[in-house]
């Protein structure tokens, strides 16, 4: 069946398998059964512009999940005809919870979810897409991580910036903050977990993945096993222990794996991932809780900050956190200031007047909106963005009120510097020889280029034409 799989045109696989799921935002997913064994495999198909180079990534990084045990085991990929063929699994944790009516997300899934955040940072490889359509079950109910297409290698840079766990700072950060979102998946605890990770990069929820291994090795070899020495290394690190969880660390009775009551809900986090600025200790106010953004202001206050390095697709962690941030609304939301005072240190230079009489710089008016947008569209030809809500406008803006300013300045200079140099007589202006200019040279070399084309192309016919041209100049 699998050989068969592999010579699989599109077409064929479009037309002879059902579709695994929705259609996703990459490509669509079949699944296919054998017909001697029954196993089951999905056929991952990309869209056809699919970049070869983007689906082998993808293939090898879930190659390295599965080695672990995290994502389904991958056969074969098509870089021809766009496709990837792995184990096939049964629905994703949103279709169970939908099907069985759960509540939150049972502890048992957290744990799973959690232990597979640890695997991943042992394959040495970040998911990071944290949707969670990507978590899936087979038909044991075990967990596993799909989609592979945002995944990244861990360098040294990543851990630098995220931790030795970077897949608890952005995968499970996405999975915990996505899951809510759902009616039957409800809060969780992992954004506890997430919090006290991102206040100390040594924290270790160790119940809990425990819990999770357990129920995700169901056979296989522990990850401890495959990796000697890499589990308990991190354990000796935890600087600060867990607080005691109820049912985490007070392991009651086993009942049947999947059938572990729920953990009752923890407060929600007293840390929020990112830093509030500190009031003083005495008198600390309350921080007014942000209102979310709507998901077409958050592309439109990433678009507008670009700038800033923040990456504008709206999956990525670091505009959805700092639109989570509550310090500061984003400008678009600000209430309009009266009028921006001028940045104090403006990147262009201002003339300065003769020390002794420097005039006073009357201070520019602020322009009306409608002159604004007036500016803006004189302007277009500048890259300038015409919407006046955009930064690139508002910088202008305040370029613009400086360079008025700065005309104003330098027409009093002006007046001062001819009232003493009247009859000084301004020196000529010298002329640029015309042969050396960029322009005319290219235009000679091209011509003499076109010759040696056209006519013998001996060396010695080559160096006469050059003299000839030469000795006629
Ligand atoms: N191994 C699999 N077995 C069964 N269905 C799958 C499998 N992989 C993906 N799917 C289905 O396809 C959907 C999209 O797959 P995914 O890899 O997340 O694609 P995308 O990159 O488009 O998000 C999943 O939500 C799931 O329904
Ligand atoms: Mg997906």
């Amino acid at each position: 069946m699998l050989a068969a799989l592999e010579k699989k045109s599109r077409d064929e696989i479009e037309s002879s398998f059902q579709i695994s799921g929705k259609k996703g935002l990459e490509g669509t997913t079949f699944v296919a059964t054998d017909p001697v064994t029954d196993h089951r495999y999905a056929i991952k198909l990309f869209s056809k512009t699919k970049s070869v180079a983007k689906l082998e990534l993808e293939a090898e990084m879930q190659s390295k999940a599965a080695g672990l045990g995290v994502a389904p085991r991958v056969y074969y990929h098509s870089t021809t005809e766009k496709f990837i063929i792995m184990d096939a699994l049964v629905e994703t944790i949103v279709e169970r919870g939908r099907r069985e009516k759960w509540t939150k997300t049972p502890y048992d899934y957290q744990a799973m979810i959690y232990a597979l955040c640890i695997r991943l940072d042992k394959a040495g490889i970040i998911q990071n897409d944290g949707n969670p359509l990507n978590l899936m079950v087979d038909k044991h109910g075990r967990l596993y991580i799909i989609d592979y297409g945002f995944a990244k290698e861990i360098t040294p840079a990543v851990i630098k910036k995220r931790g030795p766990q970077p897949n608890i700072n952005l995968t499970l950060w996405h999975f915990a903050r996505h899951l809510k979102h759902y009616k039957h998946l409800g809060q969780n605890n992992l954004n506890d977990i997430v919090d006290k990770y991102l206040e100390s990069n040594d924290y270790v929820d160790t119940a809990l993945r425990d819990h999770g291994e357990k129920l995700l090795k169901d056979g296989m070899p522990s990850v401890a096993d495959a990796l000697p020495g890499g589990e308990s290394k991190r354990q000796e690190t935890i600087s600060t222990p867990p607080p005691p969880k109820p049912l985490a660390m007070a392991a009651p009775p086993k009942p049947p794996a999947m059938e572990r009551p729920e953990r009752p809900q923890a407060p929600p986090p007293p840390n929020p991932p990112w830093k509030e600025p500190k009031p003083p200790a005495m008198e600390r106010p309350l921080t007014p809780k942000p209102q979310p953004l709507s998901r077409a202001e958050l592309r439109k206050w990433a678009t507008q900050h670009r700038h800033m390095g923040i990456n504008g697709n709206s999956k990525s962690v670091d505009i959805q956190r700092a639109m989570a941030a509550p310090p500061k609304p984003p400008a678009m939301e600000r209430p309009e200031r009266p009028q921006a005072p001028p940045p104090p240190n403006p990147p262009w230079k201002e003339p300065k007047p003769p020390a002794m009489e420097r005039p006073q710089t009357p201070k520019p008016q602020p322009l009306s909106r409608a002159e604004l947008r007036k500016w803006a569209t004189q302007h277009r030809h500048m890259g300038i963005n015409g919407n006046s809500k955009s930064v690139d406008i508002q910088r202008a803006m305040a370029r613009h009120r400086h360079e008025e300013a700065a005309k104003i300045a330098m027409r009093a200079v002006g007046k001062f510097i001819s009232s003493s140099k009247k009859n000084e007589p301004s020196k000529p202006k010298k002329k640029r020889s015309k042969a050396t200019t960029p322009r005319r040279k290219n235009r000679k070399n091209r011509s003499i280029y076109r010759q040696f084309v056209k006519g013998d192309n001996s060396k010695e016919a080559m160096m006469a034409r050059i003299e000839t041209r030469r000795r006629g100049r």
